[in-house]
């Protein structure tokens, strides 16, 4: 069910109009009012992205005295305030000023009425029948559908997404990827943006997508219930723009994810009692099917339509819990176009390696004889002797020109060729070719340069407890951290509302920005190095400073390869490398010219990257490891950045549905 933003009041849908508004009370005009208009209008020819304009207004219209008298009387317009003429504002000593602003409003929300949607949709969180490998098991799924709906968009869209608990367990959905501009509180991680939404509870989700293009998805973002609670999020340019590459003629989102032929919620739960890692899965998905390769599974497996000579544009999406995969189309090549919603310089490649959370946009073309060709998916493996699962997904990419309509089946679709589960050096390979399109504002004044040690550690068995809780290596209890935290997230308040609220005892703020002992992180490190400290440790960074960190992989336990996601931001990643980081060497490798936008790294198995960023979006944003084996050890931590000055860089208040704890 869509509605268009005219239609139902949009009680959160003009925020880009009203932070506009609230910038102009704030502000008095300092140049000449016709530039500012011009410049408005020439950016939204241009297409800029509201944020964009509104930055670029509220710059020119900063440093003049406020005037509460308006403020009041338009606040209380309700939805249509912004694109009335207020009468206070013309008996004003501004009147001009005010009146030329209001033109300028209707102009642009006129704008954004033709083009800006609002999307409302209902999900509803239930248990379902699902039948894979032969068994079907009761799985918690959004409207009975897994993978569940894909939502599609345009850029600068709004959505309202209504939740509605009817299983058995906690539940909250997070939207990876979007950034969530003063919107914390819709992010969704259990305990840190909100509590969860209980059993028979709801809580509606509004967020607004400012300026990324591409794909992210959803899921849910509380214990193992991604596993089968997750979804594609397409979005398309503006309305009117196009892509930066030729119309693709069909586009198909191909989820890839992990299945246990077991309740995903007791695999966790037992490992996390007998502190032994948990059971790998049973098999990988391409849209919710594993595919030929697989008991039971060949008559479902998924199919993606090509005719000769077409350009497709397939959206991947790494959804599984656990493991980086590798992927591939037999005999066809990639042109990637966009990773993690947002525009790459493309490039070709015949794989793809994508860690849990990451999303990699490309174009194929079907320039091979007219036949069936296996697309599949297996696992990057980088952990020297951990268990994985081993097998392969795999789908078919199927030509229609083949001609075989009722025959197709016994077709035998060709093979791709995988590299092997711990080829590094093919993922090297992918992972270092991406760049920006074109030169991009790399920060290079740093405020807070920060050296995170990401990896596993063991927990001795404490005190008092039995040796079938301490399953791990040697009588251990498998743990992971940053900076020797062991992250632990609070269960009486979400951190946001702790940190709004000034609540004390939920969280600290002493966070290390260094390691609290340095050594050869990639090395052979010592025993005593092993055990991390549990806490619940923020980083604190005030509004509009710049952050750079070099997350450093370690060799406790294992060396491993970790996709590392933050929330709330995109960061650039401007170097990658192997060994521990060495700065009089490795920093003048850095690419602050165009390195990619992403809102994952993979932080290479025995090495480092570094990311850059600017604290630009107030809330608290959690930090953590997407291989869900590793949140629920503790590879996570959180940064609070406080509120900047006025309106448009203030977090906004609560919405009243947010469940409380
Ligand atoms: Cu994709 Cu913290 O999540």
């Amino acid at each position: 069910m869509e509605r268009f933003q005219g239609g139902d009041g949009g009680q959160s849908n003009n925020r880009w109009e009203m932070g506009l508004q609230s910038g102009v009370q704030r502000g008095q005009g300092t140049g000449s009012i016709e530039h500012l208009l011009s410049r408005a209008q020439g950016m939204l020819n241009q297409s800029h992205s509201e944020a964009e304009i509104v930055r670029v207004l509220q710059e020119s219209i900063r440093g003049l005295s406020k005037n509460p008298r308006i403020e009041e009387d338009r606040r209380d317009k309700g939805p249509e305030g912004g694109e009335r003429e207020s009468p206070v504002a013309l008996r004003n000593p501004f009147c001009s000023f005010f009146l030329f602003l209001s033109l300028l409003l209707v102009f642009m929300s006129t704008m954004q009425m033709t083009n800006a949607k609002v999307h409302h949709h209902d999900f509803v969180v239930q248990a379902t029948p699902v039948k894979r490998l032969c068994k079907t098991h009761n799985s918690i799924t959004v409207n009975g559908m897994y993978p569940g709906p894909t939502l599609e968009v345009n850029n600068g869209d709004t959505l309202v997404v209504n939740v509605v608990n009817r299983a058995r367990y906690n539940v909250t959905i997070h939207w990876h990827g979007v950034r969530q501009m003063r919107t914390g509180w819709a992010d969704g991680p259990e305990f840190v943006t909100q509590c969860p939404i209980r059993p028979g509870g709801s809580y509606t989700y509004r967020f607004t997508i400012q300026g990324q293009e591409g794909t992210l998805w959803w899921h849910a973002h509380s214990s193992w219930l991604r596993a089968t609670v997750y979804g594609a999020l397409i979005i398309r340019p503006r309305k009117g723009d196009s892509y930066p590459f030729p119309k693709p003629k069909r586009e198909t989102p191909l989820l890839l994810g992990e299945w246990w032929d077991a309740n995903p919620i007791d695999v966790v739960r037992q490992a996390t009692r007998t502190g032994a890692a948990p059971n790998v899965s049973d098999a990988y998905t391409i849209n919710g099917q594993p595919g030929d390769l697989y008991n039971c599974s060949s008559k479902d497996t998924t199919i993606v339509p090509i005719d000769s000579g077409e350009t497709n544009l397939l959206r991947v999406i790494n959804s599984g819990l656990n493991q980086q995969l590798f992927f591939k189309i037999a005999n066809h090549k990639f042109t990637v176009v966009g990773a993690d919603a947002s525009y790459v310089k493309p490039f070709t490649t015949s794989v793809l390696m994508l860690g849990p959370g990451q999303t990699t946009d490309v174009l194929i073309t079907a320039d091979q004889p007219p036949s069936r060709y296996y697309i599949a998916a297996r696992a990057y493996a980088s952990a020297q002797g951990a268990p994985f699962d081993n097998t392969t997904t795999t789908a078919i990419l199927e030509y229609k020109s083949a001609n075989c309509q009722t025959k197709c089946a016994s077709i035998k679709p060709v093979r791709a060729i995988m590299p092997a589960f711990n080829d590094t050096a093919t993922a090297t390979a992918f992972t270092t070719s991406f760049r920006s399109p074109r030169k991009v504002e790399v920060p290079t004044k740093i405020d807070h340069n920060l050296f995170f040690a990401v990896g596993l550690g063991l927990m001795n068995c404490p005190r008092g407890s039995r040796s079938r809780n301490c399953q791990g290596p040697n009588g251990t209890r498998f743990a992971a951290s940053m900076n020797n935290v062991s992250f632990v997230l609070p269960s009486n308040f979400s951190l946001l509302q702790a940190h709004q609220q000034g609540i004390p005892g939920v969280f600290t703020t002493d966070f290390p920005g260094a390691p609290p002992v340095k050594f050869d992180y990639t090395g052979n490190v010592s025993r005593s190095l092993w055990q991390p400290v549990k806490s619940t440790k923020l980083y604190k960074l005030k509004y509009g400073e710049t952050v750079q960190i070099v997350l450093q992989g370690t060799s406790i336990f294992t060396a491993e390869n970790h996709p590392i996601h933050l929330h709330g931001y995109d960061f650039y990643i401007v170097a990658e490398g192997f060994g521990n980081f060495n700065p009089s060497r490795d920093t003048s490798k850095f690419n602050l010219v165009d390195p990619p936008l992403r809102n994952t790294a993979s932080v290479p198995v025995g090495g480092w990257a570094v990311i850059r960023f600017v604290a630009d979006n107030p809330g608290v944003w959690l930090m953590h490891c997407h291989l869900d084996v590793h949140i629920t050890w503790g590879l996570a931590m959180a940064f609070i950045v406080e509120d900047g000055v006025g309106e448009l860089q203030t977090l906004e208040a609560p919405p009243a549905d947010l469940p409380v704890c």
